[in-house]
């Protein structure tokens, strides 16, 4: 496995090997990181992956600083699930200019948008200047970050990039906790109490599955749970997967998304629901 630095460097290992699949993240990975590239293994192209921090998607006062850099543990891991190039550029290299140009996405100002301003431009931004860089034929993002998932779908269709895009599962825990690079923020006690995200996801699943039709008194009685267990809770929506928009009495596709805080970590899920 090469592990490159630079964009020359990209260019050349790439020349004459464009039809690759690509697996973005910011590092520090776990068994949900290694699932993408091993789905993504199985369609027979060379499989890149880059390890970026992005500056761009993070707010003033959020974990930029200390986001966890583990270079040398996730070349091993990618290594051993047969990654073939990874790259992982520095902030200058991606951003050599002060001023940069910035996508700004449809609904990026719901849900975690509405929490974390500017987030999903500089996620859209740095996977557009990504996809350039690297010109994979395939791309995969894990449904973990949702909304996330569904903008960078948006990108890919509305600026007619000739990627395919897949989709991963979750990949959790045994108790059901979603794993994320942030969970290593998690005290002992909190990571005892963060599963609850889950089981509340999954009742409120089966509540709607059942025939439960009062999206609103759910969401209520679910962030009221959360917070009487010590949680911060930023939301808890039903929407409509199609547009991730509050649904019509109609809607039959819907997500239940949630993000929350314990104590320093913020932590995001969801589920999606069919209306029989
Ligand atoms: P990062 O959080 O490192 O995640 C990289 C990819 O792994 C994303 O597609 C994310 O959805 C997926 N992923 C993370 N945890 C997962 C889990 N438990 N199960 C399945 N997939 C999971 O998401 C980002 O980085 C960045 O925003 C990025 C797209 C790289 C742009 O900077």
């Amino acid at each position: 496995m090469h592990l490159l630095h630079t964009l020359p460097e990209l260019r050349a290992a790439l020349a004459g090997q464009r039809e690759t699949a690509f697996v973005p993240t910011m590092g520090n990975l776990h068994a949900g990181h290694i699932a993408l590239v091993e789905q993504i293994k199985v369609l027979g192209r060379p499989v890149v992956a880059s390890i970026f921090v992005n500056p761009l998607q993070f707010g003033v006062g959020e974990d930029f600083q200390r986001y966890p850099r583990t270079l040398a543990a996730d070349c091993e891991q990618l290594d051993a699930a047969g990654c073939d190039l990874v790259f992982a550029p520095d902030g200058h290299e991606m951003y050599p200019e002060p001023q940069t140009f910035q996508v700004q996405p449809p609904i990026a100002s719901e849900l975690c948008g509405a929490f974390r301003p500017g987030h999903f431009s500089g996620v859209a931004t740095v996977v557009l200047k990504l996809f350039n860089m690297v010109q994979p034929a395939v791309a995969i993002f894990g449904k973990k970050d949702y909304q996330q998932l569904f903008i960078l779908k948006g990108l890919v269709r509305q600026f007619n990039l000739p990627i395919r895009v897949l989709e991963a599962e979750t990949t959790r825990a045994a108790d059901g906790l979603a794993l994320s690079s942030r969970n290593g923020y998690l005290s002992a006690a909190e990571r005892e109490e963060a599963p609850r995200l889950v089981r509340l996801l999954r009742e409120v699943a089966a509540r709607i599955a059942a025939g439960e039709r009062d999206y609103a008194g759910i969401e209520q009685v679910a962030s009221n749970d959360l917070a009487a267990h010590g949680w911060r809770v930023d939301y808890f929506s039903v929407r409509a997967q199609a547009n991730l928009l509050a649904p019509a009495p109609e809607t039959r596709d819907l997500v239940i998304l949630a993000a929350a805080r314990l104590g320093a970590t913020r932590l995001i899920d969801n589920i999606e629901v069919r209306v029989a």
